[in-house]
């Protein structure tokens, strides 16, 4: 086996799975009551953007060539049902329509669809009288940040709350709205993960009651599961499917790359992003040869796209 690794070019003729700029998605946060992009502590080199200097990162992102990126909201204001989320003035709303102007169709907006950065109780959909995740009534919800999104400019809407319904609900109120041209990436299968926490920093979320969303997301525990969450999807009109967490999915990545032949996107979460740092600050390991070698088995998985926060690094190298 040996003769085929001698060389870096031998090693690179032979390589089964490669990686480009092209397979990777930057997310965002943008957020609405700062001047100038503030730090995120626990996602060293990731910022809560102003409006303003999110516009100079997109236009940097997409320089680089990256066909994709997908926007989160950080408003400064929360509510129990998260108005925010489909205000026409709220501040994805704005951003995007500022992205659009700026950028037209050279890159992919996908904009993340949910409620738990805009409610106050944190959870990703509205409560009923007991506090519990009410899904019907968080699906209405979801129809009228769907279609606030579309119209401010979404080429993709992605939710991202795991309720039951949640594509069909989307699917049926943009096309209504007369949006029919604006896909739908649904996080299909997302498990209620640890790895999350950096995320929450970085869109100032705390769940009341120190409450879980084992409620709506998946169990870790559960493989088959996933596969029946990914078929509702694209029988419901998902486009494309997302798995995630990615580095603690592999098994899932690949049962569901043989199972459907819609795009497959994997997201590499907050705490995927943030554990490599940490040990690179701390010279454990080398960071960056760690960020290539995880996109590559996510995409080795089976993965055609990859949603990551090492987005700009890696475009950086790759170009
Ligand atoms: C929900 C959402 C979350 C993430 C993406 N969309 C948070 C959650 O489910 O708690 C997590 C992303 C990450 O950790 O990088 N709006």
């Amino acid at each position: 086996m040996r003769r085929m690794r001698q060389s870096e070019a031998m090693r690179r003729l032979v390589a089964e799975t490669r990686v480009s700029v092209d397979d990777l998605v930057a997310p965002l946060f943008v957020r609405d009551d700062i001047e100038d992009r503030v730090p995120i502590e626990s996602m060293p080199g990731q910022f809560q953007h102003s409006r303003e200097s999110l516009l100079v990162e997109a236009k940097h992102l997409s320089s680089l060539g990256l066909p994709a990126l997908i926007l989160f909201g950080v408003p400064s204001s929360k509510d129990s049902v998260g108005s925010g989320a489909f205000d026409p003035d709220g501040v994805v709303q704005r951003t995007l329509g500022d992205l659009k102007d700026a950028l037209g169709d050279k890159i992919v907006l996908i904009s993340d669809l949910c409620l738990d950065e805009y409610t106050d109780h944190g959870h990703c959909g509205v409560l009923d009288a007991d506090g519990r995740v009410d899904n019907d009534a968080t699906l209405e919800r979801y129809q009228q940040v769907a279609v606030a999104q579309a119209r401010a400019g979404a080429d993709v809407v992605a939710p991202s709350g795991m309720m039951d319904g949640q594509v069909r609900a989307v699917r049926n109120a943009l096309d209504a709205a007369g949006y029919r041209d604006v896909a739908i990436l649904s996080y299909a299968a997302k498990y209620a993960s640890a790895l999350y926490g950096p995320f929450r920093d970085a869109v100032n979320v705390e769940i009341a009651g120190g409450g879980s969303r084992r409620s709506y997301q998946q169990d870790p525990r559960n493989k088959r599961e996933a596969f029946e969450e990914v078929s509702l999807d694209i029988g419901e009109g998902a486009d494309m499917v997302m798995v995630k967490p990615a580095m603690t999915s592999l098994d899932v990545i690949a049962a569901v790359r043989d199972l459907v032949n819609v795009p497959l996107g994997a997201y590499c979460v907050s705490g995927e992003y943030s554990m490599l740092k940490a040990a690179s600050q701390r010279g454990w390991i080398d960071g960056p040869v760690a960020e290539v070698e995880l996109i590559t088995v996510v995409k080795r998985a089976g993965a055609d796209f990859i949603v990551t926060y090492s987005a700009k690094d890696l475009a950086e190298v790759m170009n």
